[in-house]
């Protein structure tokens, strides 16, 4: 039997429709404690059991990290996703019970920074929320760059400009504007630090440019959670738990492993924390890769793969787990 990640006990307090593509939800412990606690950056996954499907996706904690009475999330609906999003969005009603995971933190902000320069785009600025809320309580330095689509669906605009005033900035994708983030990394003092969370092209143009620019890689920050692309089912053999499972059309292979009751750590569900890095035994097929953890050559030696977010196409392949 695999060994279950703790789950904390959920009650939904409230579900709050931001706007047309986003919805925010609080959950409280249903056992009347407090919630654990979590830095600026954490993230939780959220266990789904969509009519007998069970998914279990991540989503940044957005509250403030000094208010433990509830945890809370926005989700962006995605029309065309797997159903996480979709299940969050049209079945989860405030007073349902759910279980959550224990926060997990893979962005967390530098302590050694002199100055936090944050670039956001659309539903990624939910991590900087809760970051800037606890920089506030410290007396951190920040400045927050958001880019969004429009004045209609960019979430938490006036109430962050209203919290932070000039130290937020935001861009309208609709109205031409962008960011001038030459000039603008150009502009900042020694020891800031770079912090990026948004559309897979948005964080690469970020770093790229700022490597470019001779920033040190340990002072730029980002984070990105794949989703698990829907492709052709595959069969694996699991060496060590002795099983042959098939993985749906719709289903990552970690969730095909956990369906089987098969041992499969993991963090971030989306091909960004290393957590799930599996080593394969033999293959006669192609692997497909669409983590960004492993290096290109990791990818190209057919040696490794992350179950989160990866899949096969071809006749066998056996995985040691
Ligand atoms: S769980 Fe993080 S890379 Fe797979």
């Amino acid at each position: 039997m695999r060994a279950k990640s703790p789950r904390l006990s959920v009650t939904v307090a409230e579900v709050v429709e931001v706007n047309s593509l986003i919805k925010r939800f609080r959950f409280v412990r249903t056992d009347g404690q407090a919630m654990p606690p979590f830095s600026g950056g954490a993230h939780i996954v959220v266990d789904m059991d969509d009519h007998g499907t069970r998914r279990i996706n991540p989503y940044s904690l957005m509250s403030n990290p000094a208010d433990l009475s509830g945890y809370s999330i926005s989700v962006r609906r995605d029309d065309t996703g797997r159903g996480g999003s979709l299940f969050l969005h049209q079945q989860v009603r405030q007073g349902m019970q759910m279980q959550i995971s224990y926060p997990v933190n893979l962005f967390s902000l530098d302590q050694r920074a002199k100055k936090h320069l944050m670039i956001a785009g659309g539903i990624g600025i939910t991590p900087f929320i809760s970051q800037m809320a606890q920089l506030m309580s410290l007396g951190g330095r920040f400045e927050l760059h958001y880019s969004v689509r429009n004045r209609e669906v960019g979430a938490y605009v006036d109430e962050l400009k209203s919290l932070y005033g000039e130290r937020i900035h935001v861009y309208f994708d609709d109205d031409g504007d962008k960011i001038q983030l030459d000039s603008l990394l150009a502009s900042q003092f020694f020891g800031t630090h770079l912090y990026v969370c948004g559309p897979k092209g948005m964080i690469s143009w970020v770093r790229s440019t700022a490597e470019m620019a001779g920033w040190p890689a340990g002072s730029i920050h980002s984070e990105e959670f794949l989703a698990p692309p829907v492709g052709e089912p595959f069969t694996v053999e699991l060496l060590r738990s002795k099983k042959t499972i098939t993985v749906g059309a719709s289903q990552s292979l970690l969730e095909a492993m956990e369906a089987a009751d098969v041992e499969a750590p993991y963090l971030c569900r989306g091909g960004a924390c290393g957590q799930c890095e599996t080593d394969v035994v033999r293959l006669d097929g192609q692997l497909e890769h669409n983590d960004h953890w492993l290096t290109d050559e990791q990818k190209a030696s057919n040696q490794l793969i992350m179950p989160c977010v990866s899949r096969f196409r071809g006749k066998d392949l056996v995985l040691d787990r």
